[in-house]
């Protein structure tokens, strides 16, 4: 398996990272090199780089490209490494994966005090290496793992986009999907368009029709009619964060298609990664939602706006879908099932 990607890799000197512009995708295949740390921060706060897994492979290596920008003078390393840690850390909020890898770099620091910096960055390459390869292998696991929940001939609704480009390969939510075209099997998608940024349809509808899978692009007010119409058989979706009791944060939207999928008798999974889940927030209401501009709601795509000037908006990113909605958790260790404080509790054992 190789394990580099091309949405998120350092130059051959290994001093920048480049990554796919997603805010250009799906007509432009357009890539950012980067090599300051505002350049970093505003790449992860205007969603060049998007997704919780793939934000904390960025995060793992953009500090590693950013160590070696750093004094060699130990003392003054490590000020500056907790400094620049703290500064990504505050470019978006809801997501876990961003601390969980800077937390990850930072303790490559820590644990290693007696070093001198020259012998540390080596160590922080690996780190931030390790965090895509364990990426990689635990998206593999997840689609294998909700792979198995479908038959032949079955349609999957998801919200956002949980693929590739999100994660590392593969993705979570779509995964399954993704795993299931390159096996042959036919299943087929419904994908959200995921108001007010878009990106069912221009990420997720882009990557499940490059995979050869059969998707239906779905404004997000339709989810209802494609439901009751027996059209799907199962939501998945990612996520941002999971809280201890099982509630999970995902993008604004999910905890709507959640209602309606329990409305219509259709089971609803959430899928991810462990490093997604945040034992240390017990339940959704300890999870903070990021509120992002108004403009994206109001003129965004449009070529005029589409609201008076001066009109309040409302735009958080992300919702709580409650974990009595959720009808499994698929991680890299298996599917977890109600009741989720015992059964998530039990992957960190
Ligand atoms: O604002 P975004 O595009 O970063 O939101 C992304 C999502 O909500 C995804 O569903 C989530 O990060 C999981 S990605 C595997």
């Amino acid at each position: 398996m190789k394990n580099t990607v091309d949405h998120i890799r350092l130059s051959a000197d290994g001093k920048k990272l480049i990554i796919l512009d997603q805010r250009r995708l799906p007509l432009h295949r357009e890539y950012l090199v980067l090599s300051t740390a505002e350049s970093m921060y505003d790449a992860i706060k205007t969603l060049a780089v998007r997704g919780a897994p793939a934000i904390g492979i960025f995060a793992g290596f953009a500090m590693y490209v950013l160590s070696q920008q750093m004094s060699r003078v130990r003392g003054e390393f490590d000020a500056q490494f907790a400094r620049t840690a703290a500064y990504l850390n505050g470019s978006r909020p809801t997501a876990v994966n961003l601390s969980w890898a800077l937390g990850r770099m930072e303790r490559v620091v820590k644990d290693n005090a007696a070093l001198r910096v020259e012998e540390l960055i080596p160590l922080l390459a690996a780190q931030a290496q390790a965090i895509l390869d364990e990426d990689i292998a635990m998206c593999r696991a997840i689609s294998e793992y909700g792979l198995s929940l479908l038959k032949e001939g079955d349609a999957v609704l998801t919200h956002c986009n949980a693929g590739p480009i999100a994660t590392s390969r593969y993705g979570t939510a779509i995964g399954p999907l993704i795993l299931g075209a390159e096996q042959g099997r036919k299943m087929k998608a419904f994908a959200d368009e995921t108001r007010p940024l878009l990106q069912g349809a221009r990420l997720t509808s882009w990557e499940l029709h490059n995979a050869g899978v059969d998707v239906t692009l779905i404004c997000d007010n339709m989810a209802s009619i494609v439901m009751k119409q027996g059209w799907v058989q199962y939501c998945f979706v990612g996520c941002d964060r999971v809280a201890a009791n099982g509630d999970t944060a995902n993008k604004i939207g999910t905890s709507g298609v959640a209602v309606l999928a329990k409305h219509y008798g259709v089971p609803f999974y959430v899928l991810g990664p462990t490093s997604t889940i945040d034992l240390g927030c017990a339940t959704g209401d300890d999870i903070r939602i990021e509120l992002r501009d108004s403009d994206e709601i109001r003129e965004k795509w449009y070529s005029e706006a589409m609201a008076p000037e001066g009109v309040k908006c409302y735009n958080p990113a992300f919702d709580v879908t409650d974990h009595d909605l959720i009808a499994g958790i698929i991680t890299e260790k298996g599917i977890c099932r109600p009741p989720y404080t015992e059964s998530l509790k039990k992957l960190f054992e």
